[in-house]
């Protein structure tokens, strides 16, 4: 694995592999690796000849209060599991190269930006897709990978590809869990034992979710009751929502069917999560691992 800093190199590096007829796959992240990363390299190895990963904790999607200044950084091992998963080449750029200057021109999101995670994170998105523009201007991936732990990011990342034209094609992965069901995530080691606990009730609520729909509930209002039950039933734990959405712009839905997202968000002594389920796929279909 090459590991790589300044924006000229990875587009160097880039344009070398595509010149020799290689595809490339690209992983964006913000680091604190964890095994919902690494299972986006493996689909990116899938897709492609060369597997190439950021980690650039991105200053543009925080909001004034949140964690950017503790969110968990450690390149040393970032490095390691990188390498071990396959990563080919790993982009580590510095914020003064990204943004020698506050931008004036960034992504618009739309009103599909405006809902669940965007209404309780304003800005967000905006930071997301400017990022993400940036960093598939930089490198013209043929490929790139997103979770689908993030289903709201993943659908605007699509959204803008395809309404801005962009030459890349975007795979989305399913979500990797815990054994208990707790969806992998950066934040995850801000949980103390407690609030690690506790914080399966996402997960909980969401299989509760599912089931309604299962026994043949069609009301999204009446489904998303069912899993709200679960996180207001759990100690420690403040809602923030749980709402049936459309699958590509996450309008809300009266009826729900296969295709509607049941997304939910807590906090979780302090650490806000947020986890969804495709009702009709069901939480089957994610990916776990041993815990
Ligand atoms: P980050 O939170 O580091 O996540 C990087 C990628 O990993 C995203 O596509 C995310 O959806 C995926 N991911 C996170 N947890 C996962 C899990 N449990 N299973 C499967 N995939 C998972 O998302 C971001 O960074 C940033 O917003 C970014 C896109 C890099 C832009 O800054």
């Amino acid at each position: 694995m090459d590991v790589v800093v300044a924006l000229e190199d990875v587009r160097a590096r880039v344009r070398d592999a595509k010149r020799g007829g290689r595809r490339v796959g690209f992983v964006p992240t913000m680091g604190a690796l964890h095994e919902g990363h690494l299972s986006l390299v493996q689909a990116a190895r899938a897709r492609a000849d060369l597997a190439l990963m950021s980690i650039f904790v991105n200053p543009l999607q925080f909001g004034a209060g949140e964690d950017f200044a503790r969110y968990p950084r450690d390149p040393v091992r970032d490095r390691g599991l990188a390498e071990r998963s396959g990563v080919n080449l790993l982009w580590m750029p510095e914020a003064s190269a990204m943004y020698p200057e506050p931008p004036r021109v960034t992504v618009s999101p739309g009103p599909a930006g405006e809902r669940l995670e965007g209404a309780s994170r304003p800005g967000h998105f905006a930071g997301v897709l400017t990022v993400v523009l940036k960093l598939f201007a930089l490198v013209e991936p043929d490929v790139a990978v997103f979770g689908r732990k993030d289903f709201q990011q993943a659908a605007l990342i699509r959204a803008m590809v395809r309404d801005l034209n962009l030459p890349v094609a975007i795979v989305v992965a399913p979500t990797v869990r815990e054994q208990d069901g707790l969806a992998l995530s950066s934040r995850n080691v801000y949980l103390e034992p407690p609030a690690r606990a506790a914080a399966t009730v996402l997960y909980r609520a969401l299989c509760r979710g599912v089931e309604a729909y299962r026994g043949g509930e069609r009301r999204a209002a009446a489904i998303a009751e069912a899993a709200r039950g679960v996180l207001a039933g759990q100690r420690g734990v403040t809602p923030d929502y749980v709402a049936c959405a459309a699958p590509d712009d996450l309008a809300p839905v009266e009826v729900a069917d296969a295709a509607t997202v049941l997304a939910v968000a807590a906090r979780v002594g302090g650490t806000r999560l947020i986890d969804n389920v495709v009702l009709g796929a069901g939480l089957e279909g994610d990916g776990h691992i041993a815990g």
